[in-house]
């Protein structure tokens, strides 16, 4: 796929997916609590796991309405993550998206309640049966979303964030602290806490379409990879890049002496592993047997290892 025709599907796609959000992310909830949601979701971040769940919904000629449905959920539990991952009993970090972060906007006690209330959000978001806010709030979606996909949405988003996923991941992280973990134990974390929503996001993608037995289990497994590949980069830019270009403060894992992909091997060793597991991603998508309807994927694999922010 040429640059210029990623390009153009991302911008079209990325124009959808902060209309959704901000359709769906509500200003009118008492006690100011709207604000802080609105503050954490909208206005920032690279929105790559809408973008996997959009493109893997394409890849199998799924249903548009119910995957946009879907990118905006995972969006929900992502940016809840971050709110409650810059708190100060976890990263206790000032700076997200190049804006203070929540708790420092808002306080403590705010920011774990919008965190709370964006994550009850996207499952609601991905069961319109019956929403009478549905009607005002979504044009661009209305259109019916089978009971059966609804409940296998929530069941693969609700796997990836709790404690088997990133809630989990999140845990071990915390207890980590100070620790030299082996690279099977630095992996399992990295999957739970970071791959696990985004190999969700393809899986949901996915779940939108008709999706035969081997295309699913490779796209699952192109998943599972770049997930693994998002954090190996992030441990990646931790060090080697600034503030400024990451909108978060650089330098914090070995601040908090976490064990990162860096720590354990090295800089060049971990980026070798990241150019390694870009290749099996790619070798994924080619045993998916989808052709060139993957394009897409294969390009967002390239952009998850080169990334620079
Ligand atoms: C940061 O995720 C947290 C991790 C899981 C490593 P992103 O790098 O996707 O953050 P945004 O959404 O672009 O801000
Ligand atoms: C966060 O990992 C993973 C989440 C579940 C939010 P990090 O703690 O490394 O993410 P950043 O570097 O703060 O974005
Ligand atoms: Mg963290
Ligand atoms: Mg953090
Ligand atoms: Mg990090």
């Amino acid at each position: 796929m040429k640059a210029t025709d990623f390009d153009a599907w991302a911008q079209q796609q990325l124009v959808d997916v902060e209309r959704a959000l901000d359709a769906w992310v509500p200003a009118d909830v008492p006690a100011g609590l709207g604000e802080a949601m609105r503050y954490g979701v909208l206005d920032g971040g690279k929105r790559l796991r809408p973008l996997l769940v959009l493109a893997a919904c394409q890849a199998v000629n799924g249903l548009g309405a119910a995957a946009m449905r879907a990118a905006v959920a995972v969006e929900l539990i992502h940016a809840y993550s971050l709110v409650h991952d810059d708190m100060p009993c976890m990263d206790n970090d000032v700076l997200r998206r190049g804006k203070p972060t929540v708790h420092v906007k808002f306080g403590q006690a705010q920011a774990m309640l919008a965190g709370d209330a964006m994550q009850a959000l996207a499952f609601e978001v991905l069961t319109p049966m019956a929403n009478e806010r549905d009607a005002a709030r979504q044009p661009p979606q209305q259109a019916e979303v089978p009971a059966a996909l609804q409940a296998r949405l929530c069941a693969l988003l609700a796997r990836a964030a709790g404690h088997a996923g990133m809630a989990g991941g999140q845990a071990i992280d915390l207890a980590s602290i100070g620790q030299a973990l082996d690279e099977a134990a630095l992996r399992d974390m990295h999957r739970r806490k970071t791959g696990a929503l985004l190999q969700a996001s393809v899986q949901m993608g996915a779940a939108c379409g008709d999706c035969g037995a081997v295309a699913w289990q490779a796209l699952a497994g192109y998943g599972a990879t770049i997930g693994l590949a998002f954090q190996v980069v992030d441990d990646i830019l931790d060090v080697t890049q600034a503030s400024e270009t990451l909108g978060k403060t650089a330098g914090r894992d070995q601040h908090h002496n976490k064990p990162t992909y860096v720590s354990l091997l090295g800089l060049a060793a971990a980026r070798d592993h990241a150019e390694a597991l870009r290749q099996q991603a790619h070798a994924a998508l080619a045993r998916s047997g989808l052709g060139d309807a993957a394009s897409v994927l294969a390009v967002l694999a390239d952009k998850v290892v080169e990334r620079e922010s």
